[in-house]
């Protein structure tokens, strides 16, 4: 079982960051953990962050055939990015949508998500643990899809 997790723009500075908004925690802790929980529950997990839509998008095209599920925090793109949802659509590979903020909860431009109606579920305001509610419902998703 094979799942990427895609991190968009500024998520590199966690940690950093608004960290009333977003955590203490930077992303490679995060994602640490998560590898650890996905070693765990017998899945692969790869990783990519980047500031850059197009190597989002490359990376999603890149994972047609060999990725079986896909957690995304498109960070901003999420609200401006057509392309990364027609990259999503063009793999067909089923995602969850997570948010470290509660987006409904924040200005009215974070409200609206070019990826929401596409995914499988989404999942914002719980802090990184949305990655681990994530990564529980990709493994059910996948062994119910046997
Ligand atoms: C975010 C929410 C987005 O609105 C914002 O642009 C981010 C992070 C979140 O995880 O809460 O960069 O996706």
């Amino acid at each position: 079982m094979k799942v990427l997790l895609v991190n968009g723009p500024n998520l590199n500075m966690l940690g950093k960051r608004e960290p009333h908004i977003y955590g203490s925690q930077t992303l490679e802790q995060i994602v640490n953990q998560l590898q650890t929980r996905a070693q765990s529950m017998h899945i692969q997990l790869q990783h990519v962050q980047s500031n850059a839509e197009h190597v989002l998008i490359d990376t999603i095209h890149a994972s047609l055939d060999s990725v079986d599920f896909i957690i995304i925090n498109p960070g901003a793109f999420t609200h401006t990015s057509v392309a990364l949802r027609d990259a999503l659509l063009s793999v067909n590979i089923p995602f969850i949508e997570v948010h470290l903020s509660n987006v409904h909860s924040r200005e009215p431009f974070r409200q609206h998500s070019y990826l929401s109606d596409k995914a499988i579920g989404v999942i914002c305001g719980l802090g990184s643990s949305g990655y681990d509610y994530a990564l529980m419902s990709a493994k059910q998703y996948l062994e119910k899809a046997k």
